[in-house]
């Protein structure tokens, strides 16, 4: 059976986009070859406060059990000790040049400026150990992380040809389409956890009504007034795409005061179940560690055979 594994960085709080462009998609997919993994050492290539990155793991972790993903293998990347050896190996074939070569290293360490941590410069080889450790054939990833798929597939081909075929040789594939949500404040710009957990544009998983019905009453839209997709009124087209992703309709609808209210409408009771849920798990910790250390058990029996292989083959 071919694994299917995704992973998401704790490098925020959840999101409706996150929820809406991924986690539903992956629900929809969560059987027993699916891996779904917290990349919480993904979040130690920028800076970081280690209690905010415990809390943001854990809140995590509860919520995507509480978006319905149980069913799958989840699990914490750092639990699984083969994510990190196996990044080391991987180091020891990938070339400064192809990592310099990165967007994502370029455009982040630029952000950071002064003190990057060699982590984020080695962070698409820590990725490709994450592909490599679970054989995925297709690796379904975003334009952003597309360059980073084929630098995993440069290094497993590098890797075969020069200590053995070890690695299943992955490609990047196109996702399957989930909704784009974008920011409420700023509609040209994709809502994303990484905005900061004040950002107004976002909307949170744990967000309650009220934040809700405050967020989009204050989201941006125009003076056209009419209740339309549009590609040149983005805030207007972003609150149809949540209305029609919730289950809704804007169908008949006039006026964004009527649109907004049908909006909170719908994401209110989206993400009443996972937040009922959510509290039930909250209360219940001992069953979230046990979930996550059974996947974290399995996961470490799946990729122990390859790891072991990889270090047989390079001299180890
Ligand atoms: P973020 O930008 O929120 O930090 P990531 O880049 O870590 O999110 O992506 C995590 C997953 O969530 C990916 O599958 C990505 O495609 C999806 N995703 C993130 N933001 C959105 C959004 N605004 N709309 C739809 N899907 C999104
Ligand atoms: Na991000």
């Amino acid at each position: 059976m071919t694994k299917r594994l995704s992973l998401i960085t704790p490098s925020g709080r959840l999101t409706l986009g996150n929820l809406l462009g991924a986690l539903r998609p992956m629900g929809a997919t969560a059987g027993s070859s699916a891996f779904y993994g917290l990349s919480d050492l993904h979040a130690l290539t920028l800076p970081h406060e280690p209690s905010v990155l415990r809390t943001r793991t854990e809140e995590m972790a509860l919520l995507l059990m509480a978006s319905g993903l149980e069913p799958a293998t989840l699990f914490i990347q750092s639990h699984v000790p083969a994510h990190r050896s196996l990044s080391y190996l991987l180091e020891c074939v990938a070339h400064t040049g192809e990592l310099g070569r990165m967007i994502q290293f370029k455009e982040k360490s630029r952000r950071v400026g002064a003190s990057v941590r060699a982590s984020l410069f080695t962070y698409p080889v820590l990725m490709a150990a994450d592909i490599l450790l679970y054989g995925a054939a297709e690796v379904p990833v975003g334009d952003d992380q597309r360059q980073h798929v084929e630098l995993a597939r440069d290094i497993a081909i590098r890797f075969n040809t020069t200590y053995g075929k070890v690695f299943t040789v992955p490609q990047a594939v196109h996702p399957a389409a989930g909704a784009r949500i974008m920011d409420l404040a700023e509609p040209t710009r994709k809502m994303s956890k990484s905005a900061g957990d004040t950002h107004p544009g976002s909307i949170f998983l744990l967000d309650d009504a009220d934040v809700v019905r405050r967020k989009v009453a204050r989201a941006v839209t125009d003076s056209a007034g009419d209740v339309s997709r549009d590609p040149e009124r983005p805030g207007v087209t972003n609150l149809i795409d949540i209305l029609e992703a919730c289950g809704g309709s804007a169908a008949g609808l006039s006026g964004y005061g009527a649109l907004k209210s049908a909006v909170t409408d719908a994401v209110v009771s989206e993400l009443e179940p996972i937040q009922k849920r959510y509290r039930e798990l909250a209360a219940d910790r001992a069953y979230v560690t046990e979930v996550y250390a059974a996947g974290a058990a399995r996961c470490r029996e799946v990729t122990a055979p390859v790891l072991a292989a990889a270090e047989a083959a390079i001299g180890l």
